[in-house]
């Protein structure tokens, strides 16, 4: 059994900083681990290992039993296409362009795509744990309801109305066209386009069958995961954290990044003497007060869900390499392996 940890959360808030260490913490505990990372910076690709950012996992020379891949988009529609779609049809339906219209345009699109590209590799049996960092979309909420939108899509009342509600066939793409709004269209755009439209949602159609069969294999990967959203104390990211529990999914951890240190409280009062000191007193004082409103604001969020919550520390040093993912679980006993069930 692979288990899955999906780390998830607003932007900016260190998804891909806190997947990476996870990642890095479950490989040296001695499990095989993929970490299936979105757009991470240079140096932290470097540490993971990438060299490539391509979507097959690398195995990391500098750890043994992390690899990581990109979980890229584009390339995995195409696999969609091919996956759940006849050959001769994924080939007209990728070179389509409407087709990577809806590839980058489609808001659950990405999402989608990196959903199945993940139930691949769970399906593989190849690894232990794989910790997945989610597209930044909807604040991460999109990856999970991405399976139900991906089925309306190729499934969904428009299309069904525009093709029909079989698979009708050519014959079917003829009626299609010879519809009055869509002959207006076909006036105003020019006949090319309406044909490559009606060809495009019939080509679309013939998906359905394995997009839902898939969509609901994703969703079963998706409940048994170890969810963590990723927040900090400020209201955005909080705001998106919360909507989470709104939607009914319960995470198994909520994480506090960049949480500034507690021993800071302590300089509430004066720790320097002298009129010299004065300036620094004021500045640690306001720093103190950050810390109070950061504890506030996970005490005030947990009181709120009946979720665990974890505070990560503001690192001195951007943790981009091996020691700094290591430093990010090391200051955190409450993001631990075994909260996550690895
Ligand atoms: N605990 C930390 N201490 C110091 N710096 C951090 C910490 N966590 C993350 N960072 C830094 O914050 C920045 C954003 O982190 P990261 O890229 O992991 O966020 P993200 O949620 O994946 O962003 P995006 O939504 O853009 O994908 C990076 O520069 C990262 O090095
Ligand atoms: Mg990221």
């Amino acid at each position: 059994m692979t288990g899955v940890v999906l780390v998830t959360g607003g932007g900016g808030v260190g998804k891909t900083t806190i997947a990476a260490a996870v990642g890095v913490a479950a490989a040296e505990a001695g499990h095989e681990t993929l970490v299936l990372t979105v757009d991470p910076a240079r140096r932290l690709a470097t540490a993971l290992g990438l060299e490539q950012l391509g979507n097959h996992p690398e195995p990391n020379p500098k750890l043994k039993g992390l690899s990581a891949a990109m979980l890229d988009s584009a390339a995995s529609w195409d696999a969609i296409a091919y996956r759940h779609a006849p050959a001769d049809i994924a080939e007209r339906l990728v070179t389509n362009p409407l087709f990577d219209a809806v590839a980058t345009r489609f808001p659950s699109g990405q999402s989608y795509a990196a959903a199945e590209e993940m139930t691949v590799h769970i399906e593989s049996g190849k690894w232990d744990v794989i910790v997945v960092d989610t597209p930044p979309a909807s604040g991460g909420i999109e990856f999970f309801a991405s399976p139900t939108r991906m089925r309306e899509l190729v499934g969904g009342r428009l299309l069904r109305w525009l093709t029909g509600a079989g698979l009708p066939g050519r014959r079917g793409l003829f009626n299609l066209a010879g519809r009055p709004a869509l002959r207006l269209a076909d006036t105003l755009l020019g006949g090319p386009l309406l044909e490559q439209v009606a060809e495009f949602l019939f080509d679309l159609r013939t998906t359905y069958d394995g997009i839902s069969a898939k969509s609901v294999d994703i969703e079963q990967h998706l409940r048994a995961a170890s969810t963590v959203v990723v927040t900090t104390a400020d209201p955005g990211p909080l705001r998106e954290a919360l909507r989470f529990h709104e939607v009914g999914i319960k995470p198994a951890l909520v994480v506090f990044n960049r949480a500034l240190p507690s021993e800071w409280l302590a300089h509430e009062e004066p720790l320097v003497d002298g009129r010299a000191a004065a300036a620094l007193n004021e500045n640690l004082a306001r720093w103190a007060l950050e810390v109070r409103r950061q504890e506030d604001s996970r005490a005030d969020f947990s009181g709120r869900v009946a979720t665990p919550v974890a505070a990560v520390p503001w690192l001195a040093d951007a943790p981009v390499d091996l020691e700094g993912l290591r430093a990010i679980l090391a200051g955190s006993p409450e993001l631990s392996l075994d909260r996550l069930g690895i």
